[in-house]
């Protein structure tokens, strides 16, 4: 009872006078927390599917400095239709110039405003946005609008403080066409409402880069008691079988980390241009359909997407620059969930493979001279940081936490993540921070001596990375040499080989094979065939490195209708290597690029060196 009394006596003027503690300098907002930040927004939109526009009005609470006289947004390319504080007054605000960064908002602020509210629409160019035509969705009947936030796209469909280090509530009132569901990184309805219209809440403090909204004709099934999914009503079925381990993975999770702290875990499954494979939005993660392989092997994916409600939804990175403690941490724990729900061996094998990638990416970027880049701790102020975010923040900081756990063994270690995670959820972390708290908690207690400078200020894998093993790679890789020494393809032991088998498989294959080599493989294996897109895009990339035009026309279809980065740019890349490769990726990317996402068409535009006055559709 005194205490609410002592919560009377202090009015929340004064508690909103009182700024979060410490941000961290994001070079790629322009917000200046310290003096006005954003604490709760309140969204009121309409999605407009035949005018390709956003629109409505964003109220957000605000907490001020003493005189801040002014807060500052991140917008870019948002029309700006007026701005209101507190009771309906009007408000002086300017917008500033534009770079890749967007356009800064400054509102004026009376001394005493609490609230801000933003009238605005999007552009046509917003790069949050994909609005999909009926013929792109499965069930070709409805359009479809997804959208993606990450890094810094959610000011190209709100005004928004759009720093990972600045975190607020949100609840929104989303009007859609009539008969299509919407659904959000939020409290979400699981049937089609009457008239389009849908409320939601996100009731945890979250960044902007995780407020997220799909609209189209989707379905729920649920899987447990926790967890479900959506996707278009033709492929809800299909999803909710492939992802049936969902709520296992989930306990696990907790098993490993502490309790789960967003109520519901739902997954969606989007249609195939969604150009990654999946986003940790929370409570809902958006993913692409190319992981409805058939047979669960792609679900670690899942666990990956799961993981993120602790490493990077519940501790963030406080700017992009730290990405590897969001991705690092989560590669981490998304080996552990595997290793719990499918075993040991997968788990190593999942590790094989993220090494590769790592040892490649390594590769290609001291080749091209960008060092740096290889480094944890990037140095992104001046570049758009999607540029920066590659493998090494996934792979590389993967094998330096697999480091700290076999140095402090794995019970400790496990304790010191918990600990990380309880100490700092609903909070942002640098990469100082963070190695203040390593040192103080674990490195220092447990008398671990680290080249830790190394491994998040240096170049390349540091030489103490620990190479992990797999019996099954091993056995792989000893059919394909029995296969180079003469063996019959249709003899080679691969019964029970699974996804992981075949990517190993497809990996290691001679860098050069004769056509009868190729189709040997394919009449013994039917990669061509195969409708895994993680099998078949590998196996494509070796079509397209031995010339193997029966297999192309299936890569001009793949091309065409999968808008997933991660496996578009291995492939043009690969076609891009001969003259032969180039005419064709040219004209297969003429006809697909309207197809793709704005970030797919940024990374594919530089490797293709496309030259294009006219916008695609997306844009
Ligand atoms: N958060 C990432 C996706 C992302 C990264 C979006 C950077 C925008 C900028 C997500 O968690 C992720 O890592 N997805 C991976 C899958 C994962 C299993 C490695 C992907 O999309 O391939
Ligand atoms: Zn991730």
């Amino acid at each position: 009872m005194l205490f609410l009394v002592a919560g009377c006596a202090n009015p929340p003027e004064q508690a909103a006078e009182a700024p979060q503690p410490i941000f961290t300098m994001d070079p790629h907002s322009h917000a200046r927390p310290q003096e006005a930040r954003i604490t709760h927004l309140a969204l009121d939109l309409s999605v407009d599917m035949d005018k390709q526009e956003v629109s409505g009005t964003a109220r957000y609470d605000i907490a001020t400095a003493k005189d801040a006289g002014r807060i500052i947004f991140d917008t870019h390319g948002l029309t700006i239709e007026g701005v209101t504080t507190g009771d309906g007054l009007a408000a002086e605000y300017s917008l500033g110039d534009t770079s890749f960064l967007g356009r800064a908002l400054e509102v004026k602020l009376p001394p005493d405003a609490r609230t801000v509210t933003i009238a605005y629409r999007t552009g046509p160019g917003a790069s949050a946005l994909q609005w999909l035509a009926p013929q792109q969705t499965a069930g070709k009947q409805h359009p479809f609008l997804f959208t993606q936030g990450q890094a810094i796209l959610t000011r190209t469909w709100i005004p928004i403080q759009d720093s990972p280090g600045i975190r607020f509530t949100y609840e929104a009132r989303v009007k859609a066409p009539q008969g299509l569901m919407a659904v959000m990184s939020a409290e979400n309805p699981t049937t089609v409402s009457a008239d389009g219209s849908y409320t939601f809440k996100m009731e945890q403090p979250i960044p902007a880069y995780l407020i997220a909204l799909a609209v189209g004709d989707l379905a729920f099934l649920p899987i447990g008691a926790r967890t479900g999914v959506y996707a278009e009503p033709g492929m809800v079925e299909k999803a909710a079988w492939e992802f049936a381990d969902m709520e296992r993975m989930l306990e696990s999770a907790e098993k490993l980390y502490g309790a789960y702290r967003w109520g519901r875990y739902d997954v969606i499954v989007l249609p195939p241009s969604f150009p990654f494979g999946g986003m940790e939005n929370p409570r809902l993660t958006f993913a692409t359909p190319t992981i409805l392989a058939g047979d669960r092997s792609l679900t670690s994916l899942v666990a990956h997407e799961l993981a993120h409600s602790w490493s990077g939804n519940l501790v963030t990175n406080a700017t992009w620059n730290d990405f590897w403690l969001n991705e690092g941490f989560t590669v981490y724990f998304e080996n552990r969930i595997c290793e719990a729900v499918y075993g040991d061996e997968y788990a190593r094998m999942l590790q094989l493979l993220g090494r590769q990638d790592l040892k490649s990416t390594i590769t290609k970027l001291e080749a091209s001279g960008h060092h740096a880049d290889t480094h944890l701790r990037l140095h992104l102020e001046g570049r758009d940081p999607d540029e920066g975010m590659n493998d090494i923040a996934y792979e590389k900081g993967f094998a330096l936490l697999k480091l700290l756990e076999e140095k402090a063994g794995r019970e400790k270690f496990d304790a010191f993540l918990r600990g990380y995670f309880d100490a700092h959820a609903f909070r942002s972390m640098t990469t100082d921070d963070f190695l203040a708290y390593l040192e103080e908690k674990l490195l220092k207690p447990e008398s671990i001596d680290l080249n830790i400078a190394e491994w998040v200020d240096g170049a390349g894998l540091p030489a103490n990375a620990i190479e992990p093993q797999s019996d099954s790679f091993v056995k792989v890789e000893q059919e394909i040499a029995r296969w180079v020494a003469g063996a019959p393809a249709k003899e080679l032991a691969t019964q029970g080989w699974t996804t992981f088998h075949w990517m190993h498989f497809l990996r290691h294959l001679p860098a050069s094979m004769n056509p009868n080599q190729m189709k040997e493989l394919d009449d013994a294996f039917a990669f061509t065939a195969n409708g895994n897109a993680e099998v078949l895009s590998a196996w494509l990339e070796v079509c397209i490195r031995n010339d193997h035009d029966p297999a192309f026309e299936r890569l001009d279809q793949f091309l065409t209708t999968v808008g997933r980065r991660k496996f578009l740019m291995p492939l043009y890349t690969e076609l891009y290597k001969t003259e032969k490769g180039r005419v064709m990726a040219q004209s297969i990317y003429a006809a697909a690029r309207p197809n793709y996402h704005s970030v797919s068409v940024r990374s594919l535009d530089d490797l293709l060196a496309w030259k294009d006055n006219r916008p695609p559709a997306s844009f």
